[in-house]
This record gives structure tokens, sequence and C-alpha cells, in this order.
């Protein structure tokens, strides 16, 4: 009887070895660390822990990603990449030319992607015509966050155009409150810089500017009112915000000592976790002058090729069909802020925010105002992209810029990083 029992038991011990051998670990960086976006990222570990394969966080913070890029470039040259990687559009295929990156077709094929995906999308997602990345949401970029208790007490309208966004500004600086609440980090002053642009030159000039680097149209008049309005939204900034992350930002209007924020719809997690309800704690309106274009940003992780075991290999494309299951599009997406990437959800458990976005994305995408965001890296190389930053936040920084002399500055940066 004992020796049964003993046998049973070594059987049973094995059995689990072999389970044990057999899961796979994903390593996956990313720079979700706010509490809205730490909360989405739970949800792949947990779904992929459930498969059996154990998840090992590579978190770096700094939204924007730029310390995540420089930590990530680090390990590839080393020669010890992560599974994977948040990266996005131009990078893909900047990592897909130095042979960093891993097939995925097989995943790909079987779980009909081609099908799923919006094909602007999935080009993006593609190296060589491989799939090496796989798409995960799309965030609308050019959003205004709204406290409506603040606006009340200051007695001003909710914006629509530029000119209506100066005008309750004002009334909100003198009833005491901070009228705009910023991060002053580079990629957040290029963030608000970004939709200005759009509602000053339109979606086709923003389209020729940051897109096909048209220099007709970087250095114009135009250019020079996009300074100036942007010049001015300096003044409703509170002194501290040199160095303040964005969800702080998000956190001066959710406890109303903000009236408004531009930021992409990534805020939204922060609203929710802080339970607030849109359309009555916080209003989410497209950023003044923008209302019928859209600025996307779309997340996606890019896939390595590994020397791990077996088991990680198999990790990494359980990983791959993870993102694209309705589960974890939905999941995801509803603590994310943005829509899923999917055209075929069931969109009844998203709120009016959301609504509204992918009610805008098609509307966007049929009338040519769907146009990629540069401050999010969609738009143009890393090193352009880098260029027009710098120009940006500089001039944002400076004590009295010339919105005058910027845009010959602007078309020079970005010549020398072409
Ligand atoms: C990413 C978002 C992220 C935001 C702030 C953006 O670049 O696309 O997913 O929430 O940065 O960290």
């Amino acid at each position: 009887m004992k020796l049964k029992y003993l046998i049973f038991i070594s059987v049973v011990s094995w059995l689990f070895a072999i389970k044990a051998n057999a899961a796979g670990q994903v390593e996956v960086l990313h720079w979700w660390t706010s509490s809205g976006e730490a909360k989405s990222v739970k949800v792949l570990k947990q779904m992929m822990e459930q498969q059996g394969d154990s998840w090992k966080d590579f978190a770096v913070a700094g939204g924007g990603g730029e310390s995540a890029m420089t930590v990530l470039k680090m390990r590839a040259v080393s020669g010890n990449p992560p599974t994977a990687a948040q990266l996005k559009g131009h990078d893909i295929q900047e990592w897909g030319r130095l042979g960093f990156l891993t097939s995925l077709d097989a995943v790909a094929q079987q779980e009909h992607w081609d099908k799923v995906l919006p094909p602007v999308v999935a080009n993006i997602m593609k190296y060589n015509n491989h799939y090496v990345a796989v798409p995960i949401n799309v965030h609308r970029v050019n959003w205004l966050w709204v406290n409506p208790k603040v606006f009340k007490a200051a007695g001003a309208t909710v914006p629509t155009t530029l000119a209506e966004f100066f005008v309750a500004a004002d009334k909100i600086k003198a009833a005491g409150f901070i009228a705009l609440a910023h991060g002053g980090q580079p990629w957040q002053d290029a963030t608000l810089f970004e939709s200005i642009a759009l509602a000053v030159l339109g979606s086709a000039d923003y389209r020729k500017a940051f897109v096909d680097l048209d220099m007709a149209v970087i250095n114009s008049d135009k250019m020079v009112e996009v300074f100036q309005q942007f010049k001015r939204m300096k003044t409703y900034i509170d002194p501290q915000a040199e160095g303040r992350h964005w969800n702080s930002a998000t956190e001066m209007v959710i406890d109303g000592q903000a009236a408004m924020q531009f930021m992409g719809d990534w805020a939204k997690g922060e609203f929710a976790q802080a339970g607030e309800r849109p359309g009555i704690d916080y209003l989410c309106v497209p950023a003044p002058g923008t209302q019928y274009q859209f600025t996307f940003n779309i997340d996606s992780l890019a896939f390595f090729k590994l020397k791990g075991t077996e088991a990680d290999n198999i990790a990494q494309h359980d990983l791959a069909k993870i993102l694209l299951t309705p589960y974890f599009q939905k999941v995801f997406n509803l603590n994310k802020g943005s829509i899923p990437v999917r055209l075929d959800m069931d969109m009844s458990t998203f709120d009016q925010c959301a609504l509204d976005s992918m009610q805008a994305f098609k509307q966007a995408s049929l009338s040519g105002d769907l146009v990629p965001s540069f401050s999010q890296n969609l738009a143009t190389t890393a090193d352009v992209q880098s260029a027009i930053v710098d120009v940006v936040s500089e001039f944002f920084n400076k004590t009295d810029p010339d919105p005058i002399l910027a845009p010959s500055r602007l078309a020079q940066v970005i010549k020398s990083a072409i």
C-alpha cells in the first residue's frame, strides 16, 4: 500500500515537473506605470498566467516611452532582448530592418488577423509583408479633459474653438483656478502643440507638415500662427509644471485644482481609477477646433527573435495570440481609455468617451481627417520626431520665445534629421 502510494506521488510530481518545464516565460517591456495603465497591463499578465506561462514585467517609467526605448536599445545590443516590447509605427520598421524582430505569420494566419484588423493598421505591424508586431488599441490624442465643477464655479463655457478656449481660460484664471493642467516634459509640450497645430493647420496641412515633411507648410505663416497660439497657452499653466508627469496633471483636473488638460485618452484610465464618471464628474471633449479630426496613436507590441527555450518560443506565440482576442481587447481597452483595434467588437460595455472616439475614428477615416500623431511617434521616423519635439519644447520653455522665427528653426532641424 505504502509502495503504491509512493509510486502515485512520484508519477504526479513527474507530471507536474513536465508541466512546469513546458511552461515558458515572457518578458515584456512597456512604459505603462500610471495607475490606469498598470491595471490594464495586469490583465495581460493574468491571462498569460492562466495559460500556465509566467510573466516577467519589464516596466520602464516615463510617458511617451523615451526612457523605455533607451533601455531597449541597451538590452538588444547586448544580445538579450525581451520577448516583446512596446514599439510604434516607424520604430517597428526600423527594428525590423536591423533584423531583431521575429515573424508572427503562423499566429496571424491561424487567428485571421488580416480579416479582423483595418488594413492601415495591419500594414504598420508588418515588416517586409510579415507580421512582426501586434496592435492593441487605438488612442485618440486630440482630447481635452474637463472638470465641469470648476467651469461652473468660474462661470465658463466648455470651449469648442481655440478662441473660445482663451475666453474660458481667462475666466477660470480670474476665478482663482489653474486653467490648464500640464506636465512640463518635452513629449507633453509636443502633445499640446500637436492639437493646436491640428486646429490651426487643418488635417491636410497637418499631414503635409508632419508626415510628408513639406517645407512649404513647415515654414509658413500658418505655422507662425500655430506657435503664437501655443505660446499663449503658457500663461494658463502653473509655475510648478516643470517635470510633472502627465498623470499628476490629470490628478489636478480630477481634484478640481485645474479645469482642463490636453492629453490622449490614456488620461481616461486615471479618471476611471479615481472612480470618476464620464459626463458627470469629468468631460471628454475634442481638443478645441478639432471636432471632426482624429490624431491616432496605436499601441503595439513588437516581438523579438529569442535565444530562449522552445517553451519560451511557445509562450511568445501565446502572448501574440492573446493580444487580439476579443476578451483582452475589451478588458484592456476599458481600463486603458482607448478603443479596440479589432473591427468586429461589441461596444455595448464601453462608455460615452469611447463611443465618441469610435464614431470620430470612423468618420475621420472617411473624410480624410484621420492623421497620425507625431507626438506619439506614429507620423515620422524617431529622428525627425525627436527633432520636432526638441524645437517645440525649447520654444515653450523659453522666457519670451519668438513665434515668427520658430518655423524656420523647425524647418532647419527637420531637414538635418531626414
Ligand atoms: C502610449 C500610451 C501611454 C502614454 C502615457 C503613450 O505614448 O501610447 O499607451 O498610456 O504614452 O504613458
